[in-house]
């Protein structure tokens, strides 16, 4: 939770006067799906701490992408699906190439003026419930 939320409130904050300056500001939330309400209301599973403080960032996500709005600055959460990373064990064995989760935040970073803000998107450029 302090990483994954006061963590991001206290960088956001920190850089939204350089995000001012810039001409195409964003700024991406790396979520997870298990962050997502609609996803843990079907399907039971552990990893508590993990899930809520993913939900709580997509709050603050919604929240800055109102707050930031009057600036430009486009405010979306990714959900970059399960990779091998050091994480933890389950997707070192079973998860995908972390490239294409790459490829998912920076296209969300590149978003065009006319893109999408205060929205969680998955890897691959679909929509998350929430
Ligand atoms: N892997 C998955 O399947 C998966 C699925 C959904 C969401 N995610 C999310 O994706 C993000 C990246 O996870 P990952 O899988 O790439 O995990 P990872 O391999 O464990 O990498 C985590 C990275 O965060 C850095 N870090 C940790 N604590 C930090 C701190 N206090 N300040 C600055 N940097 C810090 C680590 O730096 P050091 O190496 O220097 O310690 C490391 O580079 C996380 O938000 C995770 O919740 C991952």
């Amino acid at each position: 939770m302090r990483r994954t939320v006061f963590g991001v409130v206290a960088m956001t904050n920190a850089f939204v006067p350089a995000l001012r300056r810039s001409e195409h500001p964003r700024i991406v939330n790396v979520s997870s799906s298990t962050g997502s309400l609609t996803v843990s209301s079907a399907h039971s599973g552990g990893y508590a701490a993990y899930r809520s403080s993913k939900t709580a960032l997509n709050a603050l996500t919604v929240f800055y992408a109102h707050a930031l709005a009057e600036h430009g600055i486009k405010v979306n959460a990714l959900a970059p699906g399960l990779r091998r990373t050091d994480l933890n064990a389950t997707a070192a064995a079973s998860g995908g190439d972390p490239a294409e989760a790459a490829h998912g935040v920076v296209r969300l970073a590149l978003l065009p003026d006319d893109g999408p803000t205060g929205a969680f998107i998955s890897w691959d450029g679909t929509p998350v419930p929430w």
